[in-house]
This record gives structure tokens, sequence and C-alpha cells, in this order.
């Protein structure tokens, strides 16, 4: 994972070897990311750059440094190039920062991974990333209970589907991501919930119920304010402008 504070062209190779190193890999396939069981390609984690060295949350405005993502990916590239790393992404990109991505990118990143669930569905950024043949994949997919505010796993749409189906709230959320077409990253450190979770491939959420997943209110859960500290004198309007309207 490359890091807000590893975006430096310099630092990106510094921080994919170190990655290399804390593995005792030669080469890596699917980087994972953040001891879970979320993987993905090394990426470009956020469309945000702090100074080298700040890697906690919520970040500090003053820390904050212009992006140059044509540059970053140049970096990436090389790594690509290397053999080192052998799909390269980026994660939390809207629709505009990864068609302006796409223009300069001689090699395209593979990957995608954004917020996904029930409650933000994504169908813009997914048709998009569909469109230029980059994969989407979804983070948070059961809403990450416990960190952000609001509960997936309770929507009542979610248990009622579940209910009928004699199945969890945490695997219909899976499963309308399955059959959504894009990839998910559930996390548990709980043995008998990752058992449950890769419950998800042989039965299927049916047309009937489906249809209902349309019907629930949208809201994304990981604000902008979750990333940058209250005081830092940016308005939450301001900061949400990072997404680009999409993601
Ligand atoms: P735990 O590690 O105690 O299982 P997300 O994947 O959306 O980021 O959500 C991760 C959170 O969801 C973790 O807090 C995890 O807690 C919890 N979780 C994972 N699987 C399930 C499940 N099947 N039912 C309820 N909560 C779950």
């Amino acid at each position: 994972m490359c890091r807000c504070s590893d975006h430096a062209p310099e630092d990106v190779p510094e921080a994919f070897h170190s990655t290399l190193r804390d593995l005792q890999l030669d080469y890596i396939d699917l980087y994972l990311v953040r001891n879970t069981t979320e993987s993905m390609p090394p990426s470009i984690h956020w469309p945000i750059r702090v100074k080298k060295g700040n890697l906690g949350f919520p970040m500090k405005a003053e820390e904050e440094v212009a992006l140059d993502i044509p540059a970053t990916w140049k970096a990436m590239e090389a790594l690509y190039e290397s053999g080192k790393a052998k799909a390269i992404g980026v994660s939390n990109f809207s629709c505009k920062k990864l068609g302006e991505l796409l223009q300069v990118a001689r090699v395209p990143p593979a990957v995608n991974q954004v917020e996904c669930h029930p409650l933000w569905q994504q169908h813009k950024l997914k048709a998009f990333c569909k469109s230029k043949g980059v994969h989407f994949s979804g983070y948070s997919p059961l809403g990450s209970p416990g960190w952000l505010d609001t509960d997936v796993l309770k929507h009542p749409i979610l248990k009622e589907v579940a209910e009928k189906l004699e199945k969890t709230p945490a695997q219909v959320a899976l499963r309308w991501g399955l059959q959504m077409g894009h990839s998910v990253l559930p996390k548990s450190s709980n043995e008998a919930r990752i058992k449950e979770n890769f419950h998800v491939f042989d039965w299927s959420i049916p047309n009937e119920l489906l249809a209902k997943f349309s019907k629930i209110q949208q809201v994304r859960l990981l604000r902008a304010s979750i990333l940058f500290q209250e005081t830092d004198g940016v308005s939450e309007y301001e900061r949400e402008a990072m997404w680009d309207e999409d993601v």
C-alpha cells in the first residue's frame, strides 16, 4: 500500500521495498492491506497526500501536500515494469481522478478499491470503471460496523431479505455485492464470522428481492471528516470536495 505519506515519486519504491522486506517476498501479486482480509494489488490508497511520516488518522490540514497523481503513478509503473508488482491499482478514486489518471497512464490501474455496500452502491463509478476495464472492488462491504456511523447490517431491507432467505444480514450484503458484479473485501478477526462470510457462493438473491436494494437511501459512510481533524479550519463541505461528488 502506497500511503498518503509516501506519494512523492522517490518515496514510492522505498515504501514498496519496505513492504517486500516486511513480507519477506521478492515480488507482490496482491498486497495485504491493514492486516485484514482485504487484498489488492499495490495501489495509491487515497487521493490525498500528506507530508512523509504522517500515518495516523485523523490527518492535519497543515500536513497536506498538493497531489501529483501522474508523478506518483509513474513511480508505480516503474514497480510494475520491474516485475516486482504484478499489478498496480488505485483506491478511493472518483470518476474524475480515474479519468485524469487514465489519460496519462502507460499502465492503466488494474483496480479501484472504494467504499461500497447496499447503502452506498456507487453505480456511476462502477459503470465508469467497467467502461475503462478497471476492476471495481468494494471495501467496507458490511459498512464497517463499530468504525463507521450507520449500521448497514441493521437496515430493515437487509434484515427482511436475510430472514426470507434464512441467511445473515452480512451474508446478504456480501452476496448483493457479488451479484452486482464487484469483488467484496469483508474483514473479520472472528473465526465463526470469517466462515459465515465465505458462505455466499452457492445461493443467490432472487430478482424480486434484489429489486428492493434500489429503494435504499444512499449515504457515503466514509466522510472526509473522519480522515481530517475537525479543528483544522477547513469546512466539511470543502473537505468532501475530495470525492469529486461521486466516490
Ligand atoms: P469482527 O472482526 O469482530 O468479526 P467491513 O468488512 O465492512 O469493514 O466490516 C468489518 C467489521 O464487521 C468488523 O468490525 C467485523 O468484526 C464485523 N464483521 C465481520 N463479519 C461480520 C459478520 N458476519 N456479522 C457481523 N459483523 C461482522
